[in-house]
Formats: structure tokens, sequence, C-alpha cells
């Protein structure tokens, strides 16, 4: 017996240090997200995902656009694990009523459309935030943006934040400095800021969000306002549309070109391009739109790997809209 416990002590040691090596091990593997997380566990993940998102483009271009700001505002909101995708319910309060996503975000049926694929392919393998981060890189290549490969291996939050999403989603009526602390909080640059910016250049916005800027402002191209204000009258109509900039179904760089010509949409879009220190970055993309889709493309990828969720945090949510 006595012979027993020096050996029992000795297994415990042993024991707890192999645990603690492996969960160090565990840990920084868990903390990589790799570009073949899923190609041998869902090999046909990434080519669901892609035709899905070229169908829904196709039957509609702004969906693309919808996607790419569904990545955008997940990831802005304590990372990119799919907290934006959770309904409210009667005793849950996520993210889809906060003051940017509210009547505002769109896409949610083409993200649970593709999920629904991947739960009959491989279920309960591939995550929502994963989903949604191929569905926006798909997207801007279908309008003819440039490619990226995302890295896999997020997984989904069992939580969200409405509170989060209010504070760290940027407004249409920020001032250039509210910009720039807003992407920094973010780890981002002011030219990564302005490169992820030139997102603008696909999509819609509505009236409600640019109204104050078309009878406000002074640096607006005073017939660009007028052609605005026609569908955007100083009161009512608050969910007409307009075009972020003038091909708004191609992912192109003449957002900065519209900027150039004070036709930016937002108010928050033309601080970019305002006598600060980010107009020379507009003024390169303008010239230059290989250096912005090569910036946007890395400045994608960086946004995409903000704050994963990996290892065993988190779930792999069955649907998308609740957690398991
Ligand atoms: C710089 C700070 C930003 C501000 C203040 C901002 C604000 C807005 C606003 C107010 C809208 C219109 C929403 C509505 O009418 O419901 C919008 C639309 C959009 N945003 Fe942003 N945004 C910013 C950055 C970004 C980034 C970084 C991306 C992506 C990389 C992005 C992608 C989009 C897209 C694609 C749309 C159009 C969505 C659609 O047509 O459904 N935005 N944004
Ligand atoms: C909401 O309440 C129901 C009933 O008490 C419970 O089963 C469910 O887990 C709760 N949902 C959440 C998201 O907390
Ligand atoms: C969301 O939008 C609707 C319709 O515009 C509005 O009635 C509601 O108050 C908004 N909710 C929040 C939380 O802002
Ligand atoms: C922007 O709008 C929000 C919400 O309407 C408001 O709280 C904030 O003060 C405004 N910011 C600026 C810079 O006007």
């Amino acid at each position: 017996m006595r012979t027993m416990i020096p050996s029992s002590i000795h297994f415990n040691v042993a024991f707890t240090l192999s645990c603690l090596l492996f969960s160090l091990l565990s840990g920084m593997s868990s903390a990589q997200l790799s570009a073949t997380f899923y190609s041998k566990s869902c090999p046909n993940a990434l080519s669901i995902i892609k035709s899905a998102v070229k169908s829904a483009v196709q039957s509609e271009a702004r969906m693309g656009a919808s996607l790419l700001r569904l990545h955008f505002h997940d990831c802005f909101v304590n990372g990119c694990d799919a907290s934006i995708l959770l309904d409210d319910t009667t005793n849950f309060t996520g993210e889809q009523t906060a003051r940017p996503n509210n009547k505002s975000i769109r896409g949610l049926n083409v993200i649970d459309n593709i999920k629904a694929q991947l739960e009959k392919s491989c279920p309960g393998i591939v995550s929502c935030a994963d989903v949604v981060a191929v569905a926006a890189r798909d997207s801007v290549v279908a309008l003819g943006g440039p490619s990226w490969n995302v890295l896999l291996g997020r997984r989904d939050s069992t939580t969200a934040s409405l509170s989060a999403a209010n504070n760290n989603i940027p407004g249409p009526n920020f001032t250039l400095s509210q910009l720039k602390s807003s992407f920094s909080n973010q780890g981002f640059s002011e030219r990564e800021m302005v490169a992820l910016s030139g997102g603008h250049t696909i999509g819609k916005a509505r009236c409600t969000t640019f109204r104050s800027r078309i009878y406000n402002d002074n640096n607006i191209n005073a017939a660009f306002a007028k052609s605005l204000q026609a569908n955007c009258p100083q009161s009512g109509g608050d969910n007409n549309v307009a075009s972020l900039d003038t091909s708004p179904t191609s992912f192109d760089n003449v957002y900065f070109k519209d900027l150039q010509n004070q036709k930016g949409l937002l108010h928050s879009d033309q601080e970019l391009f305002n006598g600060g220190s980010t107009d020379s970055v507009v003024n390169s993309y303008s010239s230059n739109p290989s250096t912005f889709s090569a910036d946007f493309a890395n400045a994608m990828l960086k946004m995409s790997n903000l704050n994963p969720l990996t290892g065993t945090s988190g779930q792999i949510r069955k649907n998308c809209g609740k957690t398991n």
C-alpha cells in the first residue's frame, strides 16, 4: 500500500504534466485557422458555398453586397463568430436589432440555405462563421473583385452582444477621426481602413443613412445631391435606396473616383476624401485599381481572422439562427 502512494503521486505528476503539454500544444494549434480545415471532413464545402453564392448573386446582384456587409458586421463585434446570425427570442436579444443592423442587414436566408446544404453533405462539421467568411469572398469574386484564401476552422458563438454591435460598428455620420478610432480599435491602419471602405463599391444604402448628407453637407457635388433628393425627401421615404457608388454591381475602384468628385453617398464615405490624412490613399486607389484590389484582399483576410473561436470554444451550430 505504501508503495502505491508515491507511484500514484508520480503518476499524477506525470499525468498533470502531459495534460499541460497537451493543452499547450492543442491550444497553440487551435489558435490557428487553416485553408485546408475541411479538406478531409467536408471536401465539398467550398464548392457548395461558391455555387450557392453565385446563383444568389445571379438572381440579385445586390445580394453580393449584402453578404460582404454581413461578414464585416459579424467580425467587428467580438470577432468573426456568426454572432450576428443569432435570432432574437423571447428570452434572448442578439445583434440584429442593433442600430447598424436593424431593418438593414440582408442575406440571412442565403446563409441558412447554404448551411442546410452543408448539413446534408457533412452534418455538424462546417461552422456558420466560416460560411459567412467564405460567402463574403465568393460575393466579391462574383461581382468582379479580387479573391483571397479564406482560412477556415472558426467556430460559432453561443452568445451575441447588442451593445457591442451598437458600439463597434461605425455609423454613416462618423467623422474621419471617429472612423479612424473605430478601425484602429480592431487593429487596422488608416490605409487598411480606406481599403476596407472600398467595400462600398457595391451595394445600396437607405435614405435614412444619407439624408442629412444630401441636405446639410457642403462637400457634396450639387447636382449629385439634387438627384438624390428626388427619392429621399426631407421627411418620409426612409427606406428608399440609392447606390453607394456609380457602378454598384461591379467590384471596381469607381467608389474612389466618386469620392474625388464629391460624390460619396454617406457622410462617412466623403470623410475619407475631405482634405485630411486619407486623401492620398483615395488618390492612389483611384489611379491604381490593382493596388486597391491587392490591399482590399489583404485587409479582408485580416478582418476575417479577427478573434475567431477555435478548438473546443463555441460550437458548430446546426441552425445558424440559434444555438444548439
Ligand atoms: C467605414 C465605415 C463604414 C460605415 C460608416 C458604413 C456604413 C454603411 C451604411 C450606413 C450602409 C447602408 C445601410 C443601410 O442603408 O441599411 C452600408 C452599406 C454597405 N456596407 Fe458599409 N460601412 C462602413 C464600412 C464598410 C466595410 C468595411 C464594408 C466591407 C468590407 C462595408 C460594406 C458595405 C456594403 C457592401 C454595403 C451595401 C449592403 C447592401 O447593399 O445590402 N461597409 N454601410
Ligand atoms: C429560453 O428559455 C427556455 C425556457 O426556459 C429555455 O429552454 C431556453 O434554453 C432559453 N433560451 C436561451 C437562448 O436562453
Ligand atoms: C427597428 O426598426 C423598426 C422599424 O423601423 C423600429 O420600429 C424599431 O424601433 C427599431 N428597433 C430598434 C431596436 O431600434
Ligand atoms: C451620429 O448619430 C448617432 C445616432 O443617431 C448619434 O448618437 C451621434 O451623436 C451622431 N454622431 C455625430 C458625430 O454626429
